[in-house]
Parts: structure tokens; C-alpha cells; sequence
């Protein structure tokens, strides 16, 4: 069956309810604007309120790393929208460990696996019924480029995203039939207050200047919010309604540097 597709440079995603974790800032505040944007009504979450979310976003304070926050969540969210279209797991915390793998607490393994991946395996269990029973439903889950490279101080990072990656086969392989759409985007580094953070204590650690890393980068520069927002937006539209399943990696070209 021929899909319908516009020829405007914003996909038309009128009437579509999406919820996106961690829209306070950095990449997540990019993907609630695109939505927007593109007509789709937006919930959105984080730990720390904010007060300048886009005009027209719906905000509800979570912790999407425990268990209660994401039913919790799962809850609002469907007594707000009466339904869910589109589910983009964002949310994700990394600290760097640069004396190595062996100075990883084991508190901080379980607590990458916390925010960076059951997250969207809780949220994605309770919101399963409503993105079943919406036509063209959608999951992006936000992974990272760490876990394309080696990097042993974001070792336990790194194994978080690589289960969110193998999880979000697993569920595009059972929802196809059902016609939900899951895919990954794995972005590299992107400017944001969080990644910031970190490259720059790693910098500090090994001594080298931050801006190194960009200059590594074969498009000569780090990436900012809109480029993983904007794959975001293709992957959840029905420009993509024949994807599913795959991990669009957005890094200037970071995978294939020598
Ligand atoms: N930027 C990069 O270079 C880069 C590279 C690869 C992958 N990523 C991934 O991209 C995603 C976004 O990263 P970012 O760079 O935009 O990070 P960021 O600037 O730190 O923003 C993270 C967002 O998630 C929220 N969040 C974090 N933990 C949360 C929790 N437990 N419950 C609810 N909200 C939570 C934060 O708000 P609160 O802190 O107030 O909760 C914030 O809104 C993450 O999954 C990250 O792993 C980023």
C-alpha cells in the first residue's frame, strides 16, 4: 500500500500524542520543538522543572529511573491524552570514571542500567496497549555512539546503551506485525549541558584541550541538538513508515574516523 507522504519540509504529524523523557533541555528540548513544530501535541518530563519549555508542551515532573516514576508516568500520560502515537526514550545520564573500568562502583552499574535503559523498557511495557491500538505508532530510543567505540571510563554506560540497542530489535522484530515502529538513533557528541559536562572532566583527566574532540570529528565539528532532533522527527513521521528496526547513527562521521 502507497504511503501517504507531503512534499513540505516538516512532516504533517497533526493529531499524533508523543511523549518525550528528559525535554528540559539538550537534545529532548530539541525533539519537543520539532514535534511541535510538526502539529504533534507533547508531553514531556524531567527530575527539575523548568520554566522555559516551548509554548504548547505539556510538562509533568518524573524520575523515569525508578520503577514508580515511570508508572507513574505511564499513568499521566494516558489520563492526559486518552492514547499514545509516539514514544521517544531520551532520557539518559552518564559520569565518566577516567581511572578506569575497575573504579566503576557497583552502584554506578546498576545505576547506568537505571537511567539508561530500564527506562525505556518500563515505559514501553505500560505504554504498549495504547501504541498497539494507535495506527502508525512510533518508538525512538535514544542510544549512543560510546557504544560503537571502546571507552573504558563509560564502560557501564556503554553496556546500558548496548542493551537498549539489542532490547529495541527484539521489540521492533515482535511490533512489526503490529504496526509499531521502533528504531534507535545513536548520536555522537552533540552539545549539551549533560555531554559537555562530561567530555570536559575527561579533557581535564587526561589533559588534553576539550576542543580536540570536535576537531576529530571527519565534518570538523560536534553536533548540535537539531541534528539528532531532526532525525527523530524522520523516524517518527510517516516519511519513515517503512523503517523500523534500524539504529541511524548521527556523528559527522565520528564511526568511520581513522
Ligand atoms: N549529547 C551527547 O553528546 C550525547 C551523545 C550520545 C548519546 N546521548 C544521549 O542523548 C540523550 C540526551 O542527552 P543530552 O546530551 O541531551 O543530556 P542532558 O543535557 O543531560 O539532558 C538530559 C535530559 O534528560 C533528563 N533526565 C535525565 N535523567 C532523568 C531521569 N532519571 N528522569 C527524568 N528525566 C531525566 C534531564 O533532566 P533532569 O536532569 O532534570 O532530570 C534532561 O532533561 C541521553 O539519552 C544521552 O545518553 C547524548
Amino acid at each position: 500500500m502507497d504511503c501517504m507522504v507531503n512534499n513540505s519540509s516538516v512532516p504533517d504529524l497533526t493529531g499524533k500524542r508523543a511523549l518525550v523523557t528528559g525535554g528540559s533541555r539538550g537534545i529532548g528540548a530539541d525533539v519537543v520543538r520539532r514535534l511541535l513544530d510538526a502539529g504533534a501535541s507533547v508531553l514531556t518530563t524531567s527530575r527539575t522543572p523548568v520554566d522555559d519549555l516551548p509554548d504548547g508542551a505539556h510538562y509533568l515532573r518524573a524520575d523515569v529511573a525508578t520503577a514508580e516514576g515511570t508508572e507513574q508516568l505511564a499513568r499521566e500520560t494516558l489520563a492526559h491524552f486518552g492514547g499514545l502515537d509516539i514514544l521517544v526514550n531520551n532520557a539518559g545520564a552518564a559520569r565518566a570514571f577516567p581511572e578506569g573500568i575497575g573504579a566503576i562502583p557497583d552502584k554506578d552499574w546498576q545505576g547506568a542500567l537505571d537511567s539508561n535503559y530500564l527506562p525505556a523498557v518500563r515505559l514501553t511495557s505500560a505504554l504498549l496497549p495504547s501504541l498497539i491500538e494507535a495506527p502508525d505508532a512510533a518508538i525512538v530510543n535514544i542510544s549512543s555512539g560510546v557504544t560503537l567505540g571502546v571507552s573504558p571510563p563509560l564502560a557501564h554506560y556503554a553496556a546500558a546503551k548496548a542493551a537498549l540497542e539489542a532490547y529495541s530489535k527484539a521489540l521492533a522484530a515482535e511490533l512489526a506485525p503490529k504496526d509499531v515502529r521502533v528504531n534507535v538513533v545513536i548520536p555522537g557528541n552533540v552539545t549539551t549541558p549533560g555531554a559537555d559536562l562530561i567530555r570536559q572532566t575527561m579533557a581535564d583527566a587526561y589533559g588534553f584541550p576539550v576542543e580536540t574532540i570536535a576537531q576529530s570529528i571527519p565534518l570538523g565539528r560536534n553536533g548540535v541538538p537539531s541534528d539528532i532532533a531532526e532525525a527523530v522527527l524522520f523516524l517518527v513521521s510517516p516519511r519513515a513508515s517503512w523503517i523500523t528496526g534500524s539504529q541511524l547513527v548521527v556523528d559527522g562521521g565520528q564511526q568511520i574516523a581513522t
